[in-house]
């Protein structure tokens, strides 16, 4: 199938009430189970020292699970909608488990700007992160610039993202299912996004092709990609 681009920013209202409001739990705890196992394996542990950043943090779940399952670390949560951003802060103020995210905050800035912005950061990033947010860059060498331009010789990398269907009827397929479960605004946004994302080898290929083949990328059974690894 041919990949359509869909817009970056989540900006419209309902758009980021509709993704908020549901709930992705059991994807998340998994994505922080299996960074937390990567880590291990490398023998790294995260402490004071540590910075964890959360790239297209969107209403700070993740970001949220990183601070509380490293809660020496400072965690920053960046996207470019002010409306995630303000989404992200509100799920703050209000999470049972405020006291536990004293080390989370969040930044609104394009990605494609971090740099250019000088927003972060004091310390060198030791990890980081993203979830369903490389679907949402248009041009491939946007994103891997990114994580290339923040990444030091200390940076895990840990990048999770929707894989493209192989055609429209599997498309079609998984927005049926996610009709079940989601609204009508969400299950859009879903099928939408299914087109925007990329292959296992647009990834791999980038990768290879661009001097970055110290990250690897992984098949997470039929519907997922995770790219990992130092730059
Ligand atoms: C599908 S949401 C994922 C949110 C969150 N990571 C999660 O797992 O729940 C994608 C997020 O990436 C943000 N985003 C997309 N393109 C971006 C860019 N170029 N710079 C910063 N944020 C971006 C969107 O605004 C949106 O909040």
């Amino acid at each position: 199938m041919e990949r359509i681009p869909e817009t970056e920013l989540m900006v419209e209202k309902e758009q980021v009430i509709s993704y908020d409001e549901a709930d992705f739990s059991e994807g998340e705890v998994n994505l922080i189970n299996q960074i937390n196992y990567y880590l291990l394996r490398k023998n790294i542990s995260l402490d004071e020292k540590d910075l964890i950043v959360d790239l297209g943090c969107g209403p700070g779940n993740v970001s949220e699970k990183l601070a509380i399952k490293w809660p020496n670390t400072e965690v920053v949560g960046i996207d470019g909608s002010k409306e995630m951003i303000l989404r992200a802060e509100y799920n703050k103020s209000i999470s049972t488990n405020q006291k536990k995210l004293k080390n989370l905050r969040y930044v609104c800035s394009d990605i494609k700007d971090i740099k250019s912005n000088n927003l972060l950061l004091k310390k060198r990033i030791s990890l980081l992160v993203s979830n369903s947010l490389i679907h949402h860059i248009t041009n491939l060498e946007d994103f891997f610039n990114t994580i290339r331009s923040l990444s030091s010789d200390i940076t895990v990398n840990f990048h999770k993202d929707l894989k493209r269907p192989l055609d429209e009827k599997s498309a079609l397929e998984l927005k049926a299912q996610c009709s079940k479960k989601y609204n009508e605004i969400l299950t859009k946004d879903y099928y939408a996004s299914l087109k925007a994302s990329y292959t296992f080898k647009e990834l791999k290929n980038f990768t290879l092709e661009n001097d970055l083949s110290s990250l690897d990328v992984f098949e997470e059974g039929d519907n997922y990609l995770i790219v990992y690894g130092n730059v």
